[in-house]
């Protein structure tokens, strides 16, 4: 689709000249805004929440905006400063060390922070769980990762597994819980003998602060780790990108169990020292509407299924809502819609920033800054620091509107530096020093990159990752199921939906009842949102030769689309 060009937003832009920065900036020049460039030691937490809550007139200032259905509250520095201090001593007081795995499985909440930032800052590694996970994507996780500690609520706690967690010394529960077990520990009894100062555990630039669990065409969820020296590029892309300034009121709707809720819903904004809002509960339209106005929201980070969902909701809904405050919005996750522009402009006078990075890798990396114009269905250009290209199999680059996969010259401040337990299957994303996304694109002769799908079988789904063989896995452990095939069908809202075909065991038949069953099954065993919307029970299931599942050609079945080379069909 050809679309209009949108000029630079007007305004004061934290990053005025792009080609002068692309030609000048070293991610060096901007380490002097850091503690640690004078002591040599690093603690995030302490640059995201002890720097500000040391500062007179930054203390008493609100970090955090929290509001659910039934809950409101606000954190100043100062109380994140002291909630998560003493967060920390109850981790030294259970012998949590540095380099140690902490997992968080709980849903959003003032709790969720305190204890996020106390893990830090005894140098643990944490590691953030979705709230919708179900017990075998909580084992597979606490079980790759060897958790010596989990967070969790008793409501959550059903779906943490009992067994096959021999490294799970002690699990700490954030409400009232009637069984006392050994292993459990009460948050609040805890938390309330601890005492307000701590000593913040020193590390390395280099050393671990996050793991990330994400999906990948084959195999279990892989561990992504993150290192201190990310908040380089947490800070230059909340400077730069989401254009922070001192008195914004920042929303980022992500949960933290996903990159963006880590990267851009705790670190970007805190290092900036700018208020944060986060919102539990679900998606709706007048929710969303109500807190941008409630709280004056001035810059919102967000995803395009949220937006076309507020798009579908109509012109009537947001007209209801004051919210003239908003001056700067991004999107991210999934390609943003020239329709979902073209609708922003309209609905709230702003342009929408679309922008492109990965779990792996930790921070922003292909955006639309506010002094470049907008070419809509384009994720924009690369930030300075960071080279893009587009290359093909061989690892070479390919000139302008040739499609091929996006790559990224390695060394960028916010990589992922290993996948845990895994470190030849981190190896296995690089070729020739570049990066390989498993992301298509091609850029045109401005250096504008667009989009254009996933090389791998994975999935989007409401901007969610999905690994295909993680729900194939599920699907076959139920007992009318013999084979699974499952992949992405695009759809309107979504992106895309998860269709799974499958061949059944005998003695079972195909009905409505049954396919329910193993839909129901999927959701209640795996999440929600892995759940396959779609379900289809075949003959066959078509397989390589060497028994691997050939999504892609369910996927052109599916599509009614060219099925392409079918040599390595099994008969
Ligand atoms: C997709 C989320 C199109 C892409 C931060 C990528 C996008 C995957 C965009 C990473 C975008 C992310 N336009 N597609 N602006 N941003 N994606 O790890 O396929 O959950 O590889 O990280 O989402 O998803 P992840």
């Amino acid at each position: 689709m050809d679309m209009e060009k949108i000029p630079a937003r007007e305004g004061n832009h934290n990053l005025k000249d792009y080609e002068r920065a692309r030609q000048t900036f070293s991610w060096d020049s901007i380490k002097s805004n850091f503690s640690w460039f004078e002591t040599g030691k690093v603690n995030m937490a302490f640059e995201a929440v002890d720097r500000h809550a040391d500062n007179p007139d930054k203390k008493d200032q609100t970090a955090l905006l929290f509001s659910s259905p039934d809950r409101e509250e606000k954190l100043t520095f100062d109380d994140l400063r002291r909630e998560s201090n003493k967060f920390a001593n109850v981790l030294r007081k259970y012998g949590i060390k540095k380099g140690d795995r902490v997992f968080l499985f709980m849903p959003r909440s003032p709790e969720f922070y305190a204890s996020f930032f106390g893990i830090i800052k005894v140098g643990a590694i944490a590691g953030p769980l979705f709230e919708a996970f179900m017990e075998q994507a909580v084992r597979d996780r606490l079980q790759d990762s060897e958790a010596r500690m989990l967070i969790t609520t008793p409501d959550l706690l059903k779906r943490v597994p009992q067994a096959d967690l021999p490294a799970l010394e002690k699990i700490i529960l954030i409400g009232e819980h009637e069984e006392t077990v050994d292993q459990y520990i009460n948050y609040k009894v805890e938390m309330e003998a601890a005492a307000n100062e701590t000593e913040i555990e020193w590390v390395d630039l280099e050393d671990g602060m996050l793991l990330h669990y994400t999906s990948g065409s084959t195999g279990k969820p892989k561990g992504v780790y993150h290192v201190h020296n990310a908040m380089l590029q947490h800070y230059a892309t909340g400077d730069w990108v989401l254009d922070l300034k001192k008195n914004d009121i920042y929303w980022c709707t992500a949960d933290p169990g996903w990159v963006t809720g880590t990267s851009y819903g705790i670190f970007a904004p805190w290092l900036h020292g700018v208020t944060n809002v986060v919102r539990g509960g679900r998606f709706s339209p007048d929710d969303w509407y109500h807190t941008l106005g409630k709280y004056s929201v001035t810059v919102w980070y967000t995803a395009p299924t949220a937006l076309r969902k507020l798009v579908s909701a109509g012109k009537e809904t947001v007209e209801k809502y004051d919210l003239s405050a908003l001056r700067h919005i991004l999107s991210v996750g999934e390609p943003l819609n020239p329709e979902v522009i073209t609708w922003g402009l309209k609905a709230f006078e702003l342009r929408i920033h679309d922008t492109w990075w990965m779990t792996e890798t930790g921070a922003q990396l292909i955006v639309n800054l506010p002094c470049l114009e907008i070419r809509p269905g384009s994720m924009g250009k690369p930030i300075p620091g960071i080279e893009a290209t587009i290359i093909d199999n061989e690892g070479n680059e390919l000139p302008p509107y040739q499609m091929g996969n996006l790559a990224i010259k390695k060394g960028w401040p916010s990589m992922m530096r290993t996948v845990w337990n895994n470190h030849g299957k981190y190896e296995s994303y690089f070729i020739h020093g570049w990066y390989v996304s498993g992301d298509s694109a091609y850029k045109d002769e401005d250096g504008y990159f667009w989009f254009q799908g996933r090389l791998d079988d994975v999935i989007n789904t409401s901007g969610e990752r999905v690994g295909p063989f993680e729900v194939e896995s599920k699907l076959i452990e139920h007992p009318a199921v013999a084979e699974a095939g499952v992949i992405g069908k695009p759809h309107p809202e979504r992106g895309e939906i998860i269709k799974a075909f499958i061949t059944l065991n005998d003695g079972y038949e195909d009905s409505e009842a049954l396919r329910d069953e193993i839909r129901q099954f999927v959701k209640t065993g795996l999440s929600a949102h892995a759940a396959p919307r779609e379900l289809e029970v075949r003959d066959t299931i078509p397989k390589t030769r060497s028994g691997k599942i050939m999504r892609r050609l369910l996927k052109s079945w599916e599509l009614g689309l060219p099925t392409g080379d079918t040599s390595t069909l099994e008969e």
